[in-house]
């Protein structure tokens, strides 16, 4: 198996040394890199499955230094026999193999990258971390602790969520979960307890619901659902996503953007739509302009629905492994709204209590409303709520590539545009005044400030210079920029959560 970079960029058979030869399309198997035509060129690539259609035998793809959102299927006249192809190691192999039941058992927990594949950082990730002087965190992808410390003990109420019906999901099972709106934390800290299910039971349930069979790492890495349908949208998944196996044999599933419940056939969907009378996401509205909304939602009060927009997005998120424990989370969604409901977006996740002082967990742009100023949107919503909250933040590690840009890109201008201002009025700033100003970690401050060569040394003291060059460039970018949040619009006291209502209390 061949390590990912935090962002999906594939390094194949870096595992050592292997054994070349001929093959043939009856001989070529899984763990084999041949050589493969993709975009019009011969790249290396590892297979990772084998499939009959009815066109005849295909092999999934991963293709060396691209990131793992562009595997695909390809038939057997993509793959040049001519050429020797390296067959798998099977030492190594073997090896592998206890190393990821061990994953496996780690699923709702945080991707953690080991020590080995948090140095062979893909080539594109090194391109874009490489310009700072010092690396950043995230460039080492230094990964702490997991989820489910021991929370403080808070007194303090409960944020209560409407508590709104919503459809059946298959495959999930039965909703015992989902609170009502006057269930008090005592009572369902009572319920948790009798809760029939251990937390490996729980794990081992959405694995044998899912797709995740003998060897989860294996299978985890191979592009289960290829279509959805979705509001008025058609999406193409990029990554594996735990849907239960039986709707990895679909065509296209139907997945209603309003529950978010899933569907493997357009009869049992349209029968859900008939019936399904949500038209916004489960919680509060916390903010509204003319364009957007973002509703707050409890992942323990509202657990099936941020289990599926969970499932949602993995589909297009990589790295990041959250979708089954929801409860220590707090969501937040970006819809548009017309007058046929609230259509989501984005959203990113927020820890109750981050310890590592993390305002994000997961952040996505649903991939129709990419590129369209949205991330920014999100992200600066996440930074307005630090702001609030009267804290630092910044997002969890590893990002993933288009994570990375994106922030980078957020940090950048407006740590420019707080420059700018300072300058106007004489003012004399420093990476603590421009992190308290934009609720930034220093590091992220720093980081940034290096990265863009804003910090000079002269005479023997740091100084922060803008140069001229990325004036001009955030002047254009300005002129492009559409939307912005505002802060004054924002309606929203940061929480306080009691422990049992933080997790499940195991
Ligand atoms: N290529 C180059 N630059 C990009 C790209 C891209 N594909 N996407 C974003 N950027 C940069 C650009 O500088 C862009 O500004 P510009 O368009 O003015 O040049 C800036 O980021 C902001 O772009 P937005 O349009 O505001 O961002 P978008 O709505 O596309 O959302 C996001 C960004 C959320 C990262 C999206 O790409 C996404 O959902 N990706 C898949 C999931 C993911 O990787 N999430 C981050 C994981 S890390 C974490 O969760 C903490
Ligand atoms: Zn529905």
């Amino acid at each position: 198996m061949s390590p990912n970079g935090a962002n999906g960029d594939a390094i194949v058979g870096s595992d050592g040394p292997r054994q070349k030869g001929k093959a043939t399309p009856d001989t070529l198997k899984v763990g084999c890199i041949a050589l493969v035509t993709k975009d019009g060129q011969l790249r290396r690539a590892e297979i990772l499955s084998i499939k009959e259609t009815k066109s005849g035998r295909q092999f999934y793809c991963n293709f060396d230094n691209f990131n793992k959102r562009l595997d695909e299927w390809v038939p057997i006249s993509r793959i040049d026999f001519e050429q020797d192809v390296e067959w798998p190691n099977p030492e190594k192999d073997k090896q592998k193999d206890g190393k990821s039941k061990k994953t496996a058992s780690a699923v709702s927990k945080k991707s953690q990258p080991s020590k080995k594949a948090q140095k062979k950082v893909g080539k594109r990730e090194q391109s874009v971390a490489s310009e700072g002087q010092t690396p950043h965190p995230w460039t080492e992808f230094v990964e702490s602790q997991q989820r489910g410390k021991t929370p403080k003990v808070e007194d303090g109420d409960d944020k209560a969520n409407a508590s709104l019906e919503i459809g059946g999901t298959p495959g999930i099972g039965p909703d015992e979960m989902e609170l009502d709106e006057d269930e008090t934390p005592a009572s369902a800290a009572k319920k948790e307890h009798t809760h029939p299910f251990s937390r490996e039971q729980e794990i081992e349930k959405l694995r044998t619901s899912g797709s995740m069979t003998q060897n989860p790492a294996e299978i985890a890495r191979i592009r289960n659902i290829s279509k959805v349908e979705f509001g008025r949208y058609v999406l193409f998944p990029w990554y594996f996503s735990p849907y239960p196996e039986v709707f990895s044999q679909e065509d296209c599933i139907f997945i209603c953007e309003f529950c978010l419940s899933y569907y493997g056939s357009l009869k049992s969907f349209t029968r859900h739509r008939m019936k399904c009378t949500l038209q916004h996401p489960p919680g509060n509205e916390i903010y509204r302009d003319d364009f957007i909304s973002f509703f707050e939602i409890d992942g323990r009060r509202q657990r099936t629905w941020c289990r599926n927009l969970c499932l949602l997005s993995k589909m297009f998120l990589d790295h990041k492994t959250l979708y089954y424990d929801v409860d220590p989370f707090l969501f937040y969604v970006m819809t548009s709204r017309d007058e046929k409901g609230n259509h989501i977006i984005g959203y990113f996740s927020k820890e109750k209590e981050s310890t590592d002082g993390y305002n994000v967990a997961c952040i996505l742009t649903l991939p129709q409303y990419q590129r369209k100023g949205y991330g920014r949107l999100l992200i600066q919503f996440s930074y307005e709520l630090s702001k609030i909250e009267g804290k630092l933040g910044s997002p969890e590690k590893p990002l993933s590539d288009l994570g990375l840009l994106s922030y980078r890109q957020y940090w950048s201008e407006n740590i420019i545009d707080l420059l700018l201002g300072y300058s106007e009025r004489e003012e004399k700033c420093t990476i603590e005044g421009i992190a308290t100003a934009l609720a930034m970690t220093t590091q992220d401050v720093e980081h940034t400030l290096q990265a863009l060569k804003m910090q000079v040394y002269h005479k023997g003291e740091h100084k922060i210079v803008i140069p001229e060059k990325l004036i001009q460039q955030r002047e254009k970018s300005r002129a492009k920029q559409k939307r912005l949040i505002d802060p004054e619009r924002i309606q929203w006291k940061p929480p306080v959560f009691t422990a049992s209502s933080r997790t499940w209390g195991w």
